[in-house]
């Protein structure tokens, strides 16, 4: 049996954690954080970080709270920050503040603070507990988690697929495979992303422009002013430089074209407006792993490609993705329609194993949700 204490700590940061969702299509670089501050079993300050630049989420609850912050418990979703960024110590705010207990669902894997904010409050004599609801707390953030621990952004590939796998009709036509509520979806996948990442010939079969359009979101008008207020970076891999640049992509606002042709020439995708990056080539196309860490670099923690077979297979193939979201539409598109991922395997022990970690309907479409298996299992 949990203790009291415990289950009031669980139902404030369960609120907490409400707190920081609303910071979903916002925070990017930063993560989504939101705060509690209870004093004698009352709610008297809530906030949460709505943008990088802002007062930290422990900033707005602490001026909600005011002088009753003091002998207080804050609860936080991430270890209150310890280093002077664009703002200052939240830390030192809730030090000064005089709080009594300090509750973080997580410590801040971000190497400027690592332990040191929790260690700033103990050190002062307030009571600091860490790791409650974690879990809850960590899929908050799975992009800025990724990118602290392991250099990388966290790369979702969303595909949509028949009901027999297929992606596109042998011609390329792939428009619309699936319904008006499926692509609503996608439209809120793109707006919480830092980049959503194309391929060259995605663009040129369906003129695509992925951008996040404001009457497709389905959310609330404040909401929605919030996501268009933070696009995510388009991001055009273009290994050939094939794509025009008078293409509906360029014409959609500034983007950052990949690619690995030699000679290319910046210059003429600056005069646009874009910016072109030249990487390195591996067996001949744009190297994916190198780029993930130079997006990585610059910030980026949630990557949503949404490409065709051979890219979004490229992906599989190299082990880069974490999470699938398969809509699956209800029709058949036959045996010469193009697959889901090019990624031709012989054996079944060599055939990847996935995890579904969510099904659900989605107006008349399905949503898979599935990550990579830990361990492959034959
Ligand atoms: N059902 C869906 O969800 C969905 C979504 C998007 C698109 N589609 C359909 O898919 C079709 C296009 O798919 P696609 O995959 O052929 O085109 P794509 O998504 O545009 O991918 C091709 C791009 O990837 C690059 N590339 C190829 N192999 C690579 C590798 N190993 N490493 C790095 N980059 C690599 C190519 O560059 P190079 O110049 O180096 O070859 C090219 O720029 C269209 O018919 C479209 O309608 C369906």
């Amino acid at each position: 049996m949990p203790s009291e204490q415990a289950v009031l700590d669980a139902h404030y940061m369960a609120r907490a954690i409400e707190l920081a969702r609303r910071g979903l299509y916002t925070t990017h670089p930063n993560p989504r954080v939101g705060c509690v501050i209870v004093r004698d079993g009352q709610v008297v300050g809530e906030g949460w970080h709505v943008r990088a630049g802002e007062p930290h989420a422990e900033v707005h609850a602490l001026r909600q709270a005011g002088e009753l912050a003091r002998g207080a418990t804050a609860y936080v979703t991430l270890e209150p920050c310890s280093h002077h960024g664009r703002t200052p110590p939240c830390a030192d705010a809730l030090v000064s503040a005089g709080l009594a207990r300090v509750v973080a669902a997580m410590q801040d894997p971000n190497p400027e603070v690592a332990g040191r904010g929790l260690k700033r409050l103990a050190d002062v004599g307030i009571e600091v507990l860490s790791g409650v609801l974690e879990a809850e707390s960590r899929a908050l953030n799975p992009g800025f988690l990724k990118r602290m621990e392991h250099g990388v952004p966290f790369v979702r590939v969303k595909l949509a697929m028949s009901l027999d796998g297929r992606t596109a009709m042998a011609s390329g036509e792939s428009q619309w495979i699936t319904g008006p509520a499926a692509r609503s979806a996608v439209q809120r996948l793109r707006a919480r992303s830092s980049v959503v990442l194309t391929g060259a010939d995605s663009v040129l079969a369906d003129g695509a422009r992925m951008t996040v359009r404001a009457e497709q979101l389905g959310l609330d008008a404040e909401t929605t002013t919030l996501a268009l207020s933070r696009p995510p970076l388009r991001v055009l891999i273009d290994g050939r430089l094939r794509v025009p640049l008078d293409a509906p992509f360029f014409q959609a606002g500034p983007a950052l074209v990949v690619t690995c042709a030699e000679g290319a020439d910046v210059s003429v995708y600056q005069q646009h407006g874009h910016e072109l990056l030249v990487v390195a080539a591996v067996d001949g196309h744009v190297d994916l792993a190198h780029l993930l860490q130079l997006l990585a670099a610059r910030g980026t923690s949630e990557i949503l490609v949404e490409a065709g077979p051979t890219l979004a297979g490229a992906f599989a193939r190299q082990g880069l993705v974490d999470e699938y979201q398969l809509f699956v539409a209800a029709q058949f598109l036959g045996s010469s329609a193009r697959p889901l991922l090019d990624w031709p395997l012989a054996r079944m022990a060599e055939a990847p194993r996935l995890k579904i970690i969510e099904m659900r309907a989605v107006g008349d479409d399905w949503r898979v949700i599935a990550i990579p298996a830990p361990t492959a299992s034959v």
